[in-house]
Parts: C-alpha cells; sequence; structure tokens
C-alpha cells in the first residue's frame, strides 16, 4: 500500500512537471485527486488494510494528496505566469518604431510672398496696418481723389454692394483710414485681399492681392521713395536688381510712376520671364497727392509723403516662374508642395 502511494506521487510529480498547458494539468488533477482518481481508489481500498495500519495509511495518502495538490497549484501559477507573459510579448508597443507619416502642409506661395515682404519693411521700421475688404467708396475712391466719373469707378472694374459700398478694387483705402487716425510719422505696408470684376484667364482673378505702402513725414522726397524701393526690391529678388521708374497717373499721387525691376532671372538680357524685354513691371507709386492729405487732415505744407502698391500674384509668379494664375488658387498639393 504505502509503495502504491509513493508510485502515484512519483508518477504525478514527474506528470505535472512534464505538463506545458493549463487543460493537460487539470487533466492530472482529475487523473490523480478527482472522484475516481488514483488516490482516492487506494483511499477506497483502506477495507483490506489492518486497524492498525488504518491511521498511517489515510496519513500517507493525506500527505501525498497535499504534495499533489501543492505541486499542481505551483504548476497553474507558473503556466498563468508565462500565458500572462507571452500576451504582453505579443501585445508591446514598441515606442522607438517610426510612426505613420502624415503629410504636413506647406506654406502657399502668395502667403510666402506676404511674409517675406512683411519681414523686409518690419526691418526698415514700417507697422503693418489693415482694412475691411468690404469698403466704402468713399474710402476706396473719395478720399483717394477719384471722383465721380473716373473709370476706375465703372462697373465693369469695381464689384458694387450698394452704390456706396464696394469690395475693395485697391489697397489703397487703408492709407486714408490710417491718416485720418494716426498723426504722422506713418510708416505702414498693408497687405491684403482686393476684387476687381475681371474674368478668369492665365493672368486675371476677380480676387487677387496687393501690399500697399505709406509714408508720410515731414521733408519726405522722391529721393527717399526711390531709395526705399530699391532696397525692397534688391531684398526681394537679389542684390543684383536694378529699378527704373516711369512716368504714369494715378489720381491720389503727384508725380506718379510706375517701378520696373530688371529682370531677375537673366539680369537684364532678355529672357521668357521678362518676355525679351529685360524689365519687368513691378508696382505703381507716387509722391501722396496734396489732396488727399487734405482729405484725411495732414496739412501738405507741413507734411509730405510717398505711397506704392503692388500685386503679390504678379511678384509670386515672377519669381517662382508660374506662367499662369490659376495654379495659385487651385489648391492642387502636387503644385502647392513645389514651394
Ligand atoms: N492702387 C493702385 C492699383 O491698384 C496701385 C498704387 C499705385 C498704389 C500708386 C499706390 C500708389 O499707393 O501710390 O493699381
Amino acid at each position: 500500500m504505502k509503495d502504491k502511494i509513493t508510485g502515484i506521487t512519483n508518477e504525478a510529480k514527474s506528470a505535472i512537471q512534464e505538463v506545458s498547458e493549463l487543460q493537460a494539468l487539470n487533466d492530472i488533477r482529475v487523473k490523480y485527486l478527482g472522484k475516481k482518481g488514483e488516490l482516492t481508489l487506494v483511499l477506497r481500498g483502506m477495507g483490506e488494510v489492518s486497524p492498525e495500519e488504518r491511521p498511517v495509511i489515510g496519513s500517507l495518502i493525506n500527505e501525498a494528496k497535499e504534495v499533489i495538490e501543492n505541486l499542481i497549484k505551483e504548476k497553474e501559477e507558473n503556466l498563468r505566469n508565462a500565458e500572462l507573459n507571452e500576451q504582453l510579448k505579443k501585445e508591446t508597443i514598441d515606442v522607438t518604431f517610426p510612426s505613420k507619416q502624415r503629410g504636413v502642409g506647406s506654406i502657399h506661395p502668395i502667403t510666402k510672398i506676404i511674409d517675406e515682404v512683411k519681414e523686409i519693411f518690419l526691418g526698415l521700421g514700417y507697422e503693418v496696418a489693415d482694412g475691411p475688404e468690404i469698403e466704402t467708396a468713399h474710402y476706396n475712391f473719395d478720399q483717394l481723389n477719384t471722383p465721380l466719373g473716373h473709370p476706375a469707378r465703372d462697373l465693369q472694374d469695381t464689384f458694387y454692394i450698394t452704390d456706396d459700398i464696394v469690395l475693395r478694387s485697391q489697397t489703397s483705402p487703408v492709407q486714408a483710414r490710417v491718416m485720418e487716425k494716426q498723426k504722422p510719422p506713418i510708416k505702414i505696408i498693408c497687405p491684403g485681399a482686393v476684387y476687381r470684376s475681371d474674368s478668369v484667364d492665365a493672368t486675371h482673378s476677380p480676387v487677387f492681392h496687393q501690399i500697399e505702402g505709406l509714408v508720410i513725414d515731414k521733408h519726405i522726397t522722391m529721393a527717399d521713395l526711390k531709395g526705399t524701393l530699391e532696397i525692397f526690391a534688391k531684398k526681394c529678388l537679389g542684390e543684383n536688381t536694378k529699378i527704373r521708374f516711369r512716368p504714369h497717373h494715378f489720381p491720389f499721387t503727384e508725380p506718379s510712376a510706375e517701378a520696373d525691376v530688371s529682370c531677375f532671372v537673366c539680369g537684364g538680357n532678355g529672357c521668357r520671364v521678362c518676355k525679351g524685354e529685360g524689365w519687368i513691371e513691378l508696382l505703381g507709386c507716387g509722391m501722396v497727392h496734396p489732396n488727399v492729405l487734405r482729405n484725411c487732415g495732414i496739412s501738405p505744407e507741413e507734411y509730405s509723403g510717398f505711397a506704392f502698391g503692388f500685386g503679390v500674384e504678379r511678384i509670386a509668379m515672377a519669381k517662382y516662374g508660374i506662367d499662369d494664375m490659376r495654379l495659385l488658387y487651385e489648391n492642387d498639393v502636387r503644385f502647392l508642395k513645389q514651394f
């Protein structure tokens, strides 16, 4: 009997040692400790044991049961731990693994030019001013010495909301708004969208962008205007850029001029970008008309100033070699990614 118990115990021990799955371990539990298990069968055979030996055998069986139970418990814990570790290993997150790349946007070429120009003029001590895109005819025209009957006020040029309210056709009204509010010295630029009643084609859009500049102080002359524009052109388009003025007419400046820059692609010899001219038209400018100063409460006897205005798209197109303005508004990432 004793030998049988020892045999069962050893057999159970080695079975438990070898097992590697929880289900199989449970089978072992049933095989040795279950209702019909081997130790239970031994217990049932106690009838054949002499009464003196019974307590001894009884306690041997209990001991064996306890040993097997403890081994099973220990093994169960080991197997559960191993299972958990396996699962943790499978589910670990590798924080060093490269993440999925999301497409990063880029700065729109128009915004890029506006930022560059701002940077240049902030460096020259200018401030950035702002004005409404829905503007009164008073500021868009009257204050700028552009009276009723002037062709710029024509329905074909300007979007009217009412007779007195327009989508601003230029950033110049910001000049008047600033001069009315601020005493000289004034040094501002104003970037923004402007609207014209134009059909869309490769060089026209009903919405485009301008940057306006205005300087008012004592003793400001055309030489200041020229020097300022020269610095601007060199910084924006390259140190070798030359600038030239052509007489022109704007109602709000006197004298008025258009400024051209030497072609920054060919250096002035003539190429596709400058259409063989060697020069590229850059902007309109002039000395602020005395009527405009007076309209805004500034004495033309005491103060003078210059102003200029240019189209951002035109500069972006020339600078980046873009030959169709529509590309700037289609927001095709394949185009925009290039800048
Ligand atoms: N506002 C003019 C235009 O849209 C550009 C311009 C010309 C602005 C001369 C100025 C200036 O400030 O002095 O064509």
